[in-house]
């Protein structure tokens, strides 16, 4: 059976199992495009569960483009405090300042066009918002579909993406936005990425081909990934006085603009800035970087000008800090 067929054939089941086994979720239940958008940059690279608590806090916060655009950069930050890849919550604060004078852009390509936003995520916008038939090809769906095809293609090739971009495209049905969430549902609740799916739950079972030949962890072939770099870093937790020395990051790069404790790469002598209170290992891993880190607590005789230097509160409180160095916080009382 050609591609194309098959996926005609799988339309109607699929469409079917979602209204019964979506979940209910925060961000399902609007089309409101604001709220399509915080909840679609949120969920880039990251998990539903986690998603959910910072999309609510978010929302309450920043309701509208405009309450997003007249905030602070370091406040937004704050509030993706912990979520990860934060150049994500600078793009949202560059695109909400556009948003805000000129209304959410209307079309795939005023969409496509915001900072921020790539091909996925403007095609999961204009679905889900304005019901246009614009797919959404992500890992989940493209795991469901060389599945369902038992398509050997490299999805890491773009052309890959594009093919199933075409070949869904032809087969949108009226509720956009349920078909591109539906492909999604089915890849992350029974499509699994992480072990073996759940095959007997699947609207596909009788149609999928890779299922019908007992190899659905086949599919999809990927090319191999590269080896991460490590980098070995000290990390010092200066106190003074009951405050704390904290900078901020460079505005380019890994972690962009988010606050930290003094780090050096390459340094391994702690003494410089007084005598070892306490000492700890951590490693935190980045999508390229790990960090190997080693911590220390260390008093110092005073408030060495090189730092912003802050109480305990305020830093939980005002400064976003990375989750990287969560494992050093239960030195700041
Ligand atoms: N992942 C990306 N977008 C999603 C959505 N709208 N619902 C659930 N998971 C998603």
């Amino acid at each position: 059976m050609e591609q194309l067929q098959r996926l005609q054939q799988a339309v109607p089941p699929l469409m079917g199992w979602y209204r019964i086994h979506k979940r209910i979720l925060p961000w399902r239940g609007t089309n409101d495009a604001y709220r399509v958008w915080i909840s679609e940059i949120m969920l880039q690279q990251t998990r539903v569960e986690a998603v959910k608590e910072y999309y609510i806090r978010f929302l309450d916060r920043f309701p509208n483009a405009r309450a997003l655009a007249e905030a602070d950069q370091d406040e937004v930050l704050k509030y993706w405090e912990g979520l990860g890849y934060y150049s994500r919550a600078r793009n949202l604060h560059a695109a909400s300042k556009i948003i805000a004078q000129k209304g959410f852009p209307a079309t795939w390509d005023g969409v496509r066009d915001l900072p921020g936003i790539g091909d996925y995520t403007a095609g999961a916008i204009c679905s889900i918002a304005y019901d246009m038939p614009c797919p959404a090809v992500d890992g989940n769906v493209l795991r469901i579909l060389t599945r369902l095809f038992a398509d050997g293609s490299n999805i890491d090739e773009a052309n890959t993406k594009t093919k199933f971009s075409e070949l869904l495209r032809k087969v949108y049905p009226r509720e956009a936005g349920d078909f591109c969430q539906a492909l999604m549902e089915l890849g992350a609740t029974v499509c699994v990425p992480n072990g073996a799916p759940m095959c007997g739950n699947c609207p596909w079972e009788s149609l999928c081909k890779a299922h019908s030949e007992g190899e659905e962890e086949d599919f999809p072939v990927r090319a191999p990934k590269r080896a991460r770099k490590v980098q070995t870093l000290t990390v010092f937790v200066l106190e003074h006085e009951g405050k704390y020395a904290i900078r901020k990051r460079s505005e380019k790069g890994l972690l962009a603009g988010m606050w930290q404790f003094p780090v050096y790469e390459d340094m391994p002598e702690p003494s410089a800035y007084g005598a070892v209170c306490k000492e700890k290992r951590a490693k935190h891993i980045f999508t390229h970087v790990e960090w190997h880190m080693t911590g220390y607590l260390i008093q110092t005789q005073e408030f060495l000008s090189d730092f912003v230097w802050v109480t305990a509160e305020e830093l939980r409180g005002e400064y976003a800090l990375p989750s990287a160095f969560k494992a050093f916080m239960p030195w700041v009382k």
